[in-house]
């Protein structure tokens, strides 16, 4: 079964491509390497290297024909969202939408979409489950909801499984730390170089997903074919605080953080729940917080000793 897997040189897309060759899957990737290189693609994947805005993305579909498409790519930072709207919405909705033109013009039968927590935005009910109020905060989040819109109202009226799975906070190993979602490669780079970090609030919670688990839920939900929208979430609760002296302790450092106010705008509690995932798409999080992040300790440890 071919698989065409937009971002697929990226933090999360490297994962799932190295889970899908695993299984023995076809996997094309189409990727601009904005903001990743082809450092971390596994063998075996065929790749493109395309902007999904522009017009040569067909030809990917042209060429390759592919029969599922699990679409990564994405300006992902919420910062930049509200910088540049429309540069936003160009690349996760207008650019979401010639994916499905593409995709129902060359006979794609599933589009799996890498969704956000986000769009949920302030919470009434937690945990949050898939049917609680939608009220995106910011303009990733609008294009984010607006993009699965859009796949839904094309999943019905050309006849395609669509699979929207919204992605509680990632980590893990190559996450790239320069963006604001990568707090915990920030905290365990900040102990290994011995520097003090600053941390706004620190009260505030979030629900931290390994991504290991987060490319197992991509393939399962390309093993089932099932549709509908799913949280992929660890349905934990934990705040900033306390992960960063988790990973202090876990690193035996002695760095305490500095901490400053609260900073508007931020949610104070998220945590997504998983329940639904784990009933319609037998999905489960294989990894606890604390191995997680023995995981991605241990490969932040190795790539500052080899210098990578
Ligand atoms: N990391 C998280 O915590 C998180 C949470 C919720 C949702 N998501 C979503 O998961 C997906 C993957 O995120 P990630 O954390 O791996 O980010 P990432 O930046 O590591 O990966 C995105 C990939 O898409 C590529 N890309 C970006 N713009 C492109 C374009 N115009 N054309 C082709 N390729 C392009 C990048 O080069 C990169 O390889 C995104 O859709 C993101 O919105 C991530």
């Amino acid at each position: 079964m071919k698989i065409l897997l937009t971002g697929g040189a990226g933090f999360i897309g490297s994962h799932v491509a190295e889970q899908l060759i695993a299984e023995k899957y076809e996997v094309v990737i189409m990727d601009s390497f904005s903001t990743s290189s082809a450092t971390y693609l596994p063998e075996g994947v065929r790749l493109y290297q395309v902007d999904i805005n522009d017009p040569a993305a067909e030809n990917v579909f042209k060429i390759e024909k592919p029969a599922i498409i699990i679409h990564l790519a994405a300006q992902t930072s919420v910062a930049h969202s509200m910088r540049d709207p429309y540069f936003d919405f160009q690349t996760n909705t207008a650019a979401t939408v010639k994916l499905l033109q593409y995709a129902v013009k060359y006979g794609v039968r599933q589009f799996v979409f890498a969704s956000s927590a986000a769009v949920y935005g302030e919470t009434v009910h937690l945990p949050v489950v898939e049917e609680h109020p939608i009220s995106p905060q910011s303009f990733y989040a609008v294009s984010k909801y607006t993009a699965e819109r859009y796949i839904q109202a094309f999943a019905q009226i050309h006849r395609f499984t669509y699979t929207i799975l919204r992605f509680s906070n990632v980590y893990g190993p190559r996450q790239n730390t320069s963006g604001e979602a990568g707090v915990v490669g920030i905290f365990i780079l900040r102990q290994l170089k011995k520097e003090c970090c600053t941390i706004y609030g620190g009260h505030q919670t979030r629900d931290f997903i390994y991504v290991k688990d987060v490319a197992s839920a991509c393939k399962k939900a390309v093993e089932l074919n099932k549709q509908g929208i799913f949280n992929i979430s660890s349905n934990i609760e934990i705040s900033i605080e306390d992960l960063n002296e988790l990973i202090a302790k876990k690193m035996d450092a002695d760095i305490h953080a500095s901490y400053k106010p609260f900073r508007k705008g931020e949610l104070i509690r998220s945590v997504l729940s998983n329940e639904y995932s784990q009933q319609k798409l037998a999905w489960e999080p294989a990894y606890s917080l604390t191995e997680g992040l023995d995981e991605t300790i241990e490969y932040y440890v190795h790539r500052s000793f080899h210098k990578l």
